[in-house]
């Protein structure tokens, strides 16, 4: 490989690698878009298929947004004995969960809210990460009677022991106002215009965080 001449390092390191600096500039932020419920027939999925749609709606240029359901990784609970015909396929979720998180620059997690937490099966989902995830961006969607919104602060506190940079605009979706029977999910409009500040936020830290890693 041909050495860079003093000079040329010189100015690389005043004025900044212009090669580098361009590789930087065109590289595809890619954002995963976690569904954070298990149960069969969650109000997470129509949620995820929402804040989905409308993130493809934004045509943000250099970012490609990707739907993870949660419930598509057969994650064992952290540290249970597992039966020896179900150990292998529970290592196989564990690596496959690994690597799709480790593929992100950034992430939305749509939360559920279980007893002013985030639901169990997400912080379970959570515990399996932690260098696939450090100095990365987050930003989160909840549902629940407030919206999900005592599950955000508690995901939060989680989040920050991950080294993840929540931002600060939440998207959240109330039982009872946008959803029919608490199952139905018929959002209100008015949810787009948290969603678009969030997904601005998201998208700055996001790219911000890049030049640290
Ligand atoms: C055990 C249990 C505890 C719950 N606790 C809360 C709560 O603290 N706050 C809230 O807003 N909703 C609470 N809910 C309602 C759930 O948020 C709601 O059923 C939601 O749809 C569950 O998420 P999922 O559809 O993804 O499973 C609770 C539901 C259950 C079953």
């Amino acid at each position: 490989m041909a050495q860079e001449s003093f000079l040329t390092r010189v100015k690389n390191s005043l004025f900044g690698n212009q090669k580098q600096t361009e590789k930087e500039e065109t590289k595809i932020m890619k954002i995963g878009i976690i569904s954070g419920s298990v149960r069969e027939g969650n109000n997470a999925t129509a949620v995820s298929q929402w804040v989905l749609d409308f993130a493809n709606n934004r045509n943000d240029e250099g970012v490609e947004y990707e739907l993870v359901p949660l419930s598509d990784y057969d994650l064992p609970l952290m540290g249970a004995k597992l039966f020896e015909d179900r150990a292998e396929a529970a290592g196989a979720a564990i690596k496959a969960w690994s690597e799709k998180m480790a593929s992100f620059d950034g992430y939305v997690f749509i939360t559920p809210e279980y007893n002013h937490a985030v639901g169990g099966a997400l912080k379970n989902a959570l515990d399996y990460l932690n260098p696939e995830v450090n100095n990365k961006a987050a930003a989160l969607v909840g549902y629940g009677s407030l919206g999900g919104a005592r599950a955000h602060e508690n995901m939060r506190v989680i989040l920050g022991e991950l080294s993840v940079a929540s931002v600060h605009t939440t998207t959240n979706f109330s039982l009872m106002a946008d959803f029919e029977n608490m199952s139905v999910f018929k959002p209100n409009d008015y949810n787009k215009t948290n969603a678009e500040g969030m997904f601005n936020d998201l998208l700055l830290w996001t790219k911000a965080l890049n030049t640290i890693r």
